[in-house]
């Protein structure tokens, strides 16, 4: 059975490291941008209460069915999936969905790359004191003029592209485990600075009210901005973590590791969330700034307190680490996939799709400057426009990539890969990997995952599509 098997790529040496990987591909830009931003945007506790339970009910048993899947098929998603399910009787084509997976984390990798690498640039603006005592115009001014910049852009996407594709194409041990027993501690110890930092701001009280004060005028517009988000931020959906679920020791239970993940994702988008508005307040400024809170408001923020400089650097290394060891686990499932299949070296597979996933970044670096004006998918009184130039409505290539990938792949994969957990595989397969003991315990999460994730996507996949 191939349950008993390692797989070709190599094993975690303990449960721990995978709960350091799968963390590190949670705990990315979707926590520390994303999260305070549409915190902010969506009124506060309202949203984090519907993330909340979206992540417990929705996110959490998704997860598991990653997990669970991957380790029973110690392969790419794509062949774990296949041969689970004709081992199952089932047909083989379930693993189009995890297909379908491989190509939406490649589509997201290309333009995760390119903001990722604006943190870079912020990196290196902060040390050298760029924001200090800046206005709120200069810091609108210097963000447009690092997206309006296609060189500048390249550059950092770049350098990021290949940073990634380094730690990737050095393997599952030499290269992802080592980097990640470095990458997740610093993580931890510069948010728990940045933390201790929004204490002495005089303002962490007003910051905390902020995330936990619940106003149930407001949950209305946020719960399928908050579902979408609990599967961003937990990397489900597309097979990352099906593919680090399959270098998971056989021993270890699932249950109690992918909780554990679930849980940290969560801890730390609540303290990026705490270290991060307490600062805003701080220095005079609106919490609901948008995307734009991590690169215009922030460093206004951070340009105008004590210590400021630091803080500030220290926060983009920060955002910079945590979106790297995400952006491997993009890349993971095909590489894995394409080495299976062609038997090629590691490193040559990587190199070819990191290049690849390069390119399609360059779509999103010119969506921001010289492709400004290129609209995709244009709903027009004189009909739809596959791509049009100017005008009225339509989305330009980078805001394509990313609403075809979170609102629509993610929540087709996660779909799929709960329904493949729950009905497809047997009930004695998904206890064995699960290793819950409790009956009870068991019981539930197998109903979470075969009937409340499942409907829970649905009906926000369905609400989605039809706004
Ligand atoms: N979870 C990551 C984040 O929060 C993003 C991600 C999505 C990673 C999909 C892998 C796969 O930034």
């Amino acid at each position: 059975m191939a349950s008993d098997n390692v797989s070709i790529h190599g094993a975690w040496a303990s449960r721990w490291v995978f709960i350091l990987a799968a963390t590190g591909s949670a705990v990315g830009l979707g926590n520390i941008w994303k999260f305070p931003y549409m915190t902010g945007v969506y009124g506060g506790g309202a949203f984090v209460v519907m993330y909340l339970f979206c992540i417990a009910l929705v996110g959490v048993p998704i997860m598991l069915a990653e997990t669970l899947i991957g380790r029973r098929g110690r392969q790419s998603p794509v062949n774990a999936m296949k041969s689970l399910a004709i081992e199952a009787g089932a047909s083989k084509h379930w693993s189009l969905a995890a297909l379908m997976g491989m190509v939406a984390a490649l589509l997201i990798l290309s333009f995760y790359s390119v903001v990722a690498g604006w943190s870079l640039d912020y990196i290196i603006g902060m040390g050298r004191g760029d924001f200090t005592g800046i206005s709120a115009d200069g810091a609108g001014a210097a963000f447009g003029g690092l997206t309006s910049d296609p060189w500048r852009l390249t550059l950092w996407h770049s350098l990021f592209m290949l940073i990634t594709a380094f730690v990737i194409a050095k393997g599952v041990v030499a290269g992802l485990e080592r980097s990640l027993r470095i990458m997740m501690p610093l993580l931890f110890v510069l948010l728990l600075v940045l933390l201790g930092y929004s204490f002495t701001t005089g303002h962490f009280r007003e910051g905390f009210d902020f995330l936990f004060h619940f106003d149930p005028s407001k949950v209305q517009g946020g719960i399928l901005a908050a579902m979408g988000h609990a599967f961003f931020t937990l990397s489900v959906g597309v097979g990352s973590i099906m593919v680090y679920g399959a270098y998971m020791p056989k021993k270890a239970s699932i249950g109690a590791t992918v909780l554990t993940v679930g849980v940290l994702d969560t801890l730390v988008a609540l303290t990026a969330g705490l270290a991060l508005f307490p600062i805003v307040f701080a220095a005079g400024l609106e919490p609901g700034g948008g995307p734009g809170l991590m690169f215009v408001t922030l460093p206004i923020a951070f340009g105008n307190i004590a210590f400021g400089q630091v803080m500030g650097l220290i926060f983009f290394v920060l955002v910079a680490v945590a979106a790297w060891s995400s952006s491997i686990s993009m890349l993971e499932p095909a590489v894995a996939y394409f080495v299976e299949k062609t038997g090629r070296s590691r490193s040559q597979v990587t190199a070819v799709l990191a290049l690849l996933c390069w390119l399609v970044g360059m779509g999103t670096v010119l969506s921001f400057n010289l492709w400004a004006e290129a609209k995709f998918f244009v709903f027009a009184d004189d009909g739809f426009h596959l791509l049009q130039w100017g005008g009225e409505g339509g989305k330009t290539f980078f805001d394509s990539i990313d609403y075809l990938t979170s609102r629509i792949l993610l929540p087709l994969g996660g779909l799929s890969f709960a329904m493949f957990a729950g009905w497809v595989l047997s009930r004695d397969a998904v206890r064995e990997e699960l290793s819950i003991r409790n009956p009870l315990l068991f019981n539930l999460a197998l109903w979470l995952i075969r009937v409340v994730a499942p409907i829970g996507v649905l009906i926000v996949f369905i609400a989605e599509l039809s706004k």
